[in-house]
């Protein structure tokens, strides 16, 4: 049983197979939280405590008792209005702008399989895998009434939340933070770990210690953003990759978020993550209800390592859909990097003729293809093939590239315009732009107002035709600026418009994926934007980051692999020195890195030499190898390639008999001593064998004492820096 109720329907239990999570509603009807951690029976009531703090609110039922504060206690979803001055979940006003609620237990149903959510991404699972609690808490003012949604997943240890709030009242009601969850830890003193980025260097962790304050992540830029992840991690402070307690809680949402930690006077601990507070206000009119987006939480006592997991089969089984989700991908070269837009029909020809003889799978057509689109100053919005550049039809070409046994992929920017666009001389109020007020330019581009059906009806109709038309496998799927000016034309109160528009995107997404169940799509936004939970429900995978240096990949893929399987990660080998910061990393450790999530080429062939041909060859050759392995298979962090000279991390297959082992030098020294890499994940008690060398090693002394890895400098190629080992390992029966 995932759900147990017991004490007459008021203590509630989530049970997963290695965690406990517990509620109780107390005899005010204030839903107090009770336990999140380790699996553990009985009732954790014991760990409330009452005292008489100085100076702390009392609800006003608490009469005279001076020790009920809710200032103190914790709470399963902290409202404003309840003398809980500590960060809300929700905080909800009336139209003359007083704030106030106070939210009671009225009752809760427990249901068998996955709640899902209105036109929001969320987690899914067969009826027997999961089930739900809706706990359903009431406004003793009247104004809201707030159920509380709880997916319970035991086998990947997942429990999801999300919250509605339904105004119960005869007037408006407007919602200025609605959260979709919260976790008080009335003990522990914990480390948040982040991830902070920018463009070209997304997902960079770091690690902080809750003090007394309130630590604050987010993104106020419409999607989730480069510059902080919407994931978090709560450790305890001696928490390491392989050892210790942490939670995660990562939100399925592609728009703007906020998450914090922090600890109160009390030395509690406060963790909440939900939509950003800014740019939001949202109003309800009597009987309509509001939908928060779904968080994952999860929780593991053996370290990252263990959480990651959790995340990665969550996403990878649960969020991710489609005919490709346990599919491996096809080799792809992108067109991007190759030739930018200056191309016309015969170069991607050309590129497809060296692609096939390298043994790469598909082409993907890149920006350029469509409108008057020869630099990126014009013809987003004019999803209209440009013939005369390409030389002729898009069905021809994309006949001539499947002729030659290849896949046909495009890229596309759906969300946005350029001033210098028909569509925009057609439509200039379908951009987002605020009247009486010069717009703000990103890339010389602006947003479509996605939260306007018809906007979004007509770019999904000028999209599908040119799919279409060109009998694509594959579409990527951009977004190549934030959202500055809010406003839209049609919006009743322009409170609700960043909410409005991602829902907006989620629907022509699901459109899509309805009508092509075979294309596969990959999202992108400047690289990795847009790397969210709530992306990947509809797109299996999201180009990682518009860098390709495989020394700055790995690092990015270092961090995103935190919370998101190798197998949605996109990657490609690119030329070097590489166009984005001019580094020159051996072919081998750009395909190794690539190799490492879902893999592909973005580069012109003609450039390459001959031996670099030939090394493609074999590359791709290996990666299909150890494709399934990379996509199914259990990932292991071995070493922090920021801090160490070594970047090392592992893939095993879930069945243990197999383990694919990578090592990526970082540094060079004259007379450098041998590395010893401890392996992990591998079965206790057997041994493996190196699939090259023969070598026979004891699993547990690889993990223990580790696999000495020293990497020597080759005579050729006469560059020693970034050399890598790659080594495949079987099970011995
Ligand atoms: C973004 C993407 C790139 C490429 C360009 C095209 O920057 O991240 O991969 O598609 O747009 O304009």
């Amino acid at each position: 049983m995932s759900v147990r109720i017991e004490e007459d329907g008021r203590l509630f239990t989530l049970q997963t197979c290695h965690t406990s999570y517990q509620m109780k509603a107390d005899e005010k009807d204030v839903l107090l939280h009770l336990y999140y951690g380790a699996e553990s029976g009985g009732s954790a009531e014991y760990l409330l405590t009452a005292a008489d703090r100085g100076y702390a609110s009392n609800i006003y039922d608490a009469g005279e008792d001076r020790t009920y504060s809710l200032d103190a206690l914790p709470q399963e979803y902290p409202v404003s209005g309840t003398g809980d001055m500590r960060s809300p979940a929700l905080i909800v006003r009336t139209e003359d702008g007083t704030e106030g609620c106070d939210l009671r237990f009225k009752g809760f149903r427990v249901l068998d399989g996955k709640y899902g959510l209105k036109g929001l991404p969320a987690v899914y699972a067969e009826e027997k895998e999961a089930q739900t609690l809706e706990i359903v808490l009431e406004d003793a003012g009247g104004l809201v009434e707030v159920t509380l949604l709880y997916g319970v997943l035991p086998d990947p240890d997942i429990i999801t939340r999300s919250v509605l709030v339904r105004n119960i009242s005869e007037q408006k009601v407007i919602l200025e933070k609605v959260l979709s969850a919260n976790l008080d830890f009335p003990y522990g003193s914990f480390d948040l770990i982040t991830f902070f980025g920018r463009h070209a260097m997304e997902r960079c962790p770091e690690r902080t210690h809750v003090g007394h304050m309130e630590l604050r992540v987010g993104s106020r830029r419409g999607h989730s953003s480069h510059q902080l992840n919407p994931m978090m991690i709560l450790a305890d402070q001696e928490t390491t990759e392989r050892a210790g307690s942490c939670y995660a809680m990562q939100f399925v949402y592609s728009g703007g978020f906020c998450g914090s930690a922090g600890r109160d006077q009390f030395d509690q601990t406060r963790m909440q993550l939900g939509l950003m507070q800014e740019k939001f206000s949202y109003p309800l009119e009597p009987g309509e209800i509001f939908t928060a987006p779904e968080v994952i939480m999860t929780f593991s006592a053996e370290g990252f390592t263990g959480l990651s997991r959790n995340l990665h089969d969550c996403i990878r089984t649960h969020i991710c859909r489609g005919s490709w989700r346990d599919r491996v991908r096809p080799v792809l070269l992108n067109s991007w990097e190759a030739f930018y837009m200056d191309f016309d029909g015969a170069d991607i020809l050309a590129l497809a003729e060296q692609a096939k003889s390298l043994g790469i799978e598909m082409i993907v057509m890149d920006d350029g293809w469509f409108g008057d689109r020869n630099d990126d100053l014009r013809g987003l919005g004019d999803w209209f093939v440009n013939e005369h550049k390409l030389g002729g039809k898009l069905g021809d070409l994309s006949r001539l590239i499947h002729e030659k046994g290849l896949l046909f992929g495009l890229w596309v920017e759906p969300e946005m315009v350029n001033e210098d666009s028909d569509l925009f001389r057609e439509h200039p109020d379908w951009a987002m732009t605020i009247p009486g007020r010069k717009p703000v330019l990103g890339r010389n581009q602006l947003v479509l107002d996605f939260s306007r059906q018809e906007v979004v009806d007509e770019i999904y109709n000028r999209i599908c035709r040119v799919l279409d038309e060109g009998n694509v496998d594959y579409l990527k799927w951009d977004f190549n600026r934030s959202i500055a000016d809010v406003f839209s034309r049609t919006a009743s109160y322009q409170g609700k418009v960043l909410y409005d528009y991602v829902l907006g995107l989620y629907d022509f997404l699901e459109r899509l994926v309805q009508r092509y169940p075979d294309m596969l799509i990959e999202g992108c936004a400047g690289g990795g934007g847009r790397f969210d939970a709530g992306m990947l429900y509809y797109t299996p995978q999201i180009w990682c980051s518009d860098n390709s240096d495989a020394i700055d990949r790995l690092r990015i893929q270092y961090g995103t692999s935190f919370g998101y399987p190798a197998g949605c990660v996109g990657a490609h080998v690119s030329i070097v020195p590489n166009e984005q910061n001019g580094r020159i990393t051996p072919l081998s450790t750009r395909g190794i890195t690539a190799m490492s999530g879902t893999f592909g080429y973005e580069l012109n062939p003609e450039k390459l030499t001959d031996l670099e041909k030939r090394e493609i060859r074999q590359q791709i050759v290996r990666r299909n190898r150890f494709a399934e392995i990379i996509l199914k298979g259990d990932y292991y962090r071995l070493t922090d390639p920021v801090s160490s000279d070594l970047a090392a991390w592992m893939f095993v297959s879930r069945d243990g008999k197999e383990a694919l082992l990578n090592v990526v030098n970082l540094e060079i020294h004259g007379n450098r001593p041998v590395s010893y890499v401890r392996l992990n994940g591998l079965q206790k008690g057997a041994s493996y064998v190196d699939e090259a060398t023969g070598k026979v090693y004891p699993a547990d002394m690889l993990m223990q004492a580790g696999m000495p890895v020293l990497i020597t400098v080759p005579a050729f190629p006469p560059t020693g820096e970034y050399l890598s080992v790659q080594i495949f390992l079987k099970k011995l029966d």
